[in-house]
């Protein structure tokens, strides 16, 4: 990996602290830092009186040093100041309330006051720092506390614009919208406005367009900011994404910026390493190229309801399974570990004292154990659009469902049979996979549907796929354009818990939906307890007529990919230069990999069958 290094905020201690983290940081290898995203009021304490010091003697401190910059906008945290002069830059919730300041991210990212400021401050950093810093960071999580949604006035007129530019004529989205139903139509655009507090279901065509909307207004925050920074900078430029985090197409987002960075950490009630895996593959994905993990769990967290420890070798395994993954660094969040703030008890590398830590000693190893970033061979491909999450999240026949949690089941089931994951979207080119899966796309993209049909290598598809169009509205017939690829055609539904069945003559559990299909011309290798047809195959075709988890996908997988791998706990990945094994557990663990038995000590790295 390039980038050994670690988040920092020297403007959250007294200067005569930074000698003693710089020096430890040349001592433990930390080579880069990302700092200045939460720093607004520091170099602006006042409406448009600006003081650099700080970050002007921290820059030159660590640059003096050796060590690179990675410099965060600070858009994130608007001052006081703005906010009691422009209180209507602050935010509303779905409820329609207030969100207000004394935390961050309190700002609507369609205020023309807000804006203004924010554009001026991401302005005065560039034009400072220009080529001084080695790349940039736009603002801090788009989206995070649920900021991707706002609902003021200023959002509301902005999203009549968006729908006006996109509809062309009211009578256009009537249609789309369905807007008959329940006596919905609008005469104008100045008629519409946003489904607060509604006393039962939102339309669900308007619904999907909100989602658009909100998304597209952070994507055009960054590329003001990205904008503003090329002006002066030729440095590469990045965001920082979040894990499961489904608010924000950050497919389309990624595409104006440099590199993909995001946070990893631990976001469920019980930590999975696959699942961290899966959110590496999704980023990796989102620009099939090296990411960087800007910020990485070091242990313990603040933000939980229960924040337990890790123990400091954790971190070693969470950096060196990132780059398994593909990334071209690991940025523990953070270096410090400060005594005051919504954060205290978060950890860093060093302790409340400003001593090393486990985390660090750990977090220092992993140079030895990594080398030059990993390059994943493409093997399985998994069909990917945020629009279908949105689609899953708007209304459903069972809202229990959530579109990224059965998917995470795939994965799982994919890498526990030894294979790479890479997620594919609908204008890419998918001939290199061997095998292409295809999980509860509500719409499909005519081009993407095109690549299916064309597709060589074996292709699984689920239910849920297919049946909608891109305005949300369900079609006639279904699956609407691939009845004849996989030679069955969805003749009714309906929302199940769980129900059994039988595939490939071994028991499997079925979640969630249940489609009743009529077997055209394939051929039946699974059913249902009630003997209605579960799973089906026509030439390379798998048609599965429900939710599967990952027992039940590792089962059926097996008709396309030989399982490689025995035994549990460690992740495989199959690149240019021999199979990665890392163990994932803090105990020893034996495992068969392609018939030969490996035994790995805790959190250890292998390279096994170089070439
Ligand atoms: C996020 C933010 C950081 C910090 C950490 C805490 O990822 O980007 O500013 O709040 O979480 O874990």
């Amino acid at each position: 990996m390039d980038i050994y290094g670690a988040d920092y905020y020297p403007e959250h201690w007294d200067k005569s602290y930074w000698g003693n983290h710089i020096e430890l940081m040349k001592k433990y290898g930390i080579e880069w830092v990302r700092i200045g995203e939460f720093m607004w009021s520091v170099v602006e304490p006042r409406e448009g009186e600006f003081d650099f010091s700080i970050l002007d003697e921290s820059i030159q401190l660590l640059k003096d040093n050796g060590i690179k910059i990675i410099l965060g906008t600070p858009t994130a945290t608007p001052p006081a100041w703005l906010v009691n002069k422009y209180p209507e830059i602050l935010p509303k919730g779905w409820d329609g309330r207030v969100r207000g300041f004394g935390s961050r991210r309190h700002y609507s990212l369609n205020s023309k006051p807000y804006l203004e400021y924010a554009l001026r401050i991401t302005e005065k950093y560039a034009s400072q720092y220009k080529d001084t810093v080695d790349a940039w960071q736009i603002d801090n999580e788009f989206g995070c506390h649920g900021t991707t949604y706002s609902f003021t006035d200023a959002d509301l007129i902005a999203f009549r614009d968006w729908l006006s530019e996109k509809y062309e004529s009211i009578d256009n989205l009537n249609k789309a919208w369905g807007t008959v139903f329940w006596s919905q139509t609008y005469n104008n655009w100045d008629e519409i406005v946003f489904p607060i507090n509604t006393p039962t279901f939102e339309n669900p065509h308007q619904m999907l367009d909100i989602y658009r909307f909100m998304s597209d207004s952070s994507i055009d925050f960054l590329k003001m900011q990205v904008d503003i920074i090329r002006k002066h900078s030729s440095k590469p430029i990045t965001h920082n994404f979040m894990i499961d985090f489904m608010d924000l197409d950050y497919r389309k987002m990624a595409q104006f910026i440099d590199f993909v960075s995001w946070d990893n950490y631990i976001a469920t009630e019980e930590y999975d390493p696959l699942r961290q895996s899966a959110n590496h593959a999704l980023m990796r994905s989102l620009k099939h190229q090296p990411f960087l993990v800007i910020e990485q769990q070091p242990g313990r967290v603040n933000w939980r309801q229960v924040n337990d420890n890790y123990a400091g070798e954790y971190l070693g395994m969470w950096t060196k399974q990132a780059y398994i993954a593909g990334a071209m660094g690991v940025m523990p969040f953070r270096f410090d570990q400060i005594r005051f703030g919504a954060e205290q008890y978060h950890a860093g590398l060093l302790d409340y004292a400003g001593r090393p830590t486990k985390r660090l000693e750990s977090y220092s190893k992993t140079k030895e154990e990594t080398g030059g970033i990993v390059n994943q061979k493409p093997e399985v491909a998994i069909y990917f659009d945020y629009e279908n999450e949105w689609m899953h999240r708007i209304n459903h026949l069972n809202r229990n469902f959530k579109y990224w949690d059965g998917i995470v089941e795939i994965y799982k089931a994919v890498k526990k049979l030894g294979y790479n994951v890479e997620f594919v979207f609908s204008d890419e080119d998918i001939d290199d996979f061997d095998v292409l899966i295809v999980p509860f796309a509500f719409y499909i993209p005519d081009n993407f549907i095109d690549k299916i049909r064309k597709f060589s290598g074996a292709v699984y598809m689920t239910a849920m796929s297919d049946v909608k169009d891109e305005y949300n509205w369900l079609t006639e017939k279904m699956p609407s354009h691939l009845i004849e690829e996989f030679g069955i055609e969805v003749i009714d539904f309906g929302a199940i818990n769980i129900q059994s069945g039988i595939l490939l003559n071994q028991e499997v559990k079925t979640y969630y939906w249940k489609d009743e299909i009529e077997v055209v011309d394939a051929k039946v290798i699974g059913a249902f307890d009630d003997g209605l047809p579960l799973v089906t195959l026509k030439n390379n075709r798998y048609y599965v007529s429900s939710v599967l988890d990952n027992k039940g996908w590792s089962l059926l997988l097996t008709e396309s990919l030989k399982p490689r791998i025995v035994g549990n706990g460690c992740e495989v990945v199959n690149c240019s230069g021999g199979t990665r094994i890392l163990n994932l557990e803090e105990i020893e663990k034996t495992i068969y990999i392609d018939g030969k038995k490996l035994v790995l000590k805790p959190f250890e790295l292998r390279i096994f069958d170089k070439r």
